[in-house]
């Protein structure tokens, strides 16, 4: 039977100790597992080291100020923070936000669905590492992104790297079988992506895929209809060496 004090706690599956264990050993196994019992590994050895080239390579196309969105253990914003590129890190895990800040990046534990500073002015909002799965529907996700970013502004997006649009309910199951409660979850590739957010005027700026992982770059609504390319220089004049406070990133930028 359902408790009172259980419809008062919502289910926080990333705080639990599956996740929790697995970045302090910086190990998996670690999976989601859906309903049927299909299992989605996760790669959380790759989480915990250093960003590699594809993730540089993604990073290179930030502009502004950077949001990464479930920023996990923050070896992308840990990379952005040794560019002296402004970035802060959200994650609702607090082993997430403390690893982030061992690695000297900034992290707030937030919901990207909590108010959260600078909303409106960042200028590239990351949802990396199938992070575009975050609450378990991508338009909802889209449409938070958008108000995140300045007008104009870039989101990076990890795609499945295959034809697939899927919500689902998933827990998390760490290697002792140990599980969460289950919470929702969407899985999506490019092409869905992409018609998802059509009709909330994202313009797609790029698309592309490296060892097996695929991206998207959208723009988004700028007063001025024009599409620009990524990265502009007014953007790369912006990136210069700081080491400022969360509330500042954005405001700095
Ligand atoms: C698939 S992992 C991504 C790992 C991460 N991108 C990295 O670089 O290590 C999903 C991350 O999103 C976080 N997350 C889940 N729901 C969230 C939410 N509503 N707001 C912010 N972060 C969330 C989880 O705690 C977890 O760290």
């Amino acid at each position: 039977m359902t408790t009172a004090h259980e419809l008062d706690t919502p289910p926080r599956p990333w705080s639990a100790d599956p996740y929790a264990d697995a970045l302090r050993t910086g190990r998996g196994p670690l999976h989601l597992r859906r309903d049927d019992g299909w299992l989605l590994p996760l790669d959380v050895e790759r989480w915990c080291t250093r960003a590699d080239s594809v993730d540089r390579a993604l990073l290179d196309l930030c502009e502004g100020a950077v949001l990464d969105v479930g920023c996990g253990p923050g070896r992308l914003v840990a990379e952005l923070a040794a560019r002296g590129t402004p970035a802060l890190g959200i994650d609702v895990s607090e082993a997430a936000v403390a690893h982030t800040a061992h690695r000297g990046g900034q992290a707030l534990l937030r919901s990207v669905f909590a108010p959260l500073p600078g909303e409106g002015r960042w200028g590239t909002v990351l949802l990396a590492d199938g992070n575009v799965g975050i609450g378990g529907d991508p338009r909802a996700l889209l449409t938070r992104a958008a108000q995140l970013l300045a007008p104009g502004g870039m989101l990076i997006a990890e795609t499945a790297p295959f034809d697939v649009d899927e919500r689902v309910r998933v827990r998390i199951v760490g290697g002792d079988a140990a599980e969460t409660d289950p919470f929702p979850w969407a899985r999506i590739g490019t092409p869905a992506l992409l018609r998802a957010a059509r009709p909330q005027r994202w313009r797609p700026v790029a698309q592309w895929s490296a060892d097996g992982r695929c991206f998207v770059a959208l723009r988004s609504r700028t007063s001025n209809s024009r599409a620009e390319p990524p990265k502009s220089t007014a953007v790369l004049s912006s990136q210069r060496p700081r080491n400022p406070s969360p509330d500042s990133v954005v405001a700095d930028a």
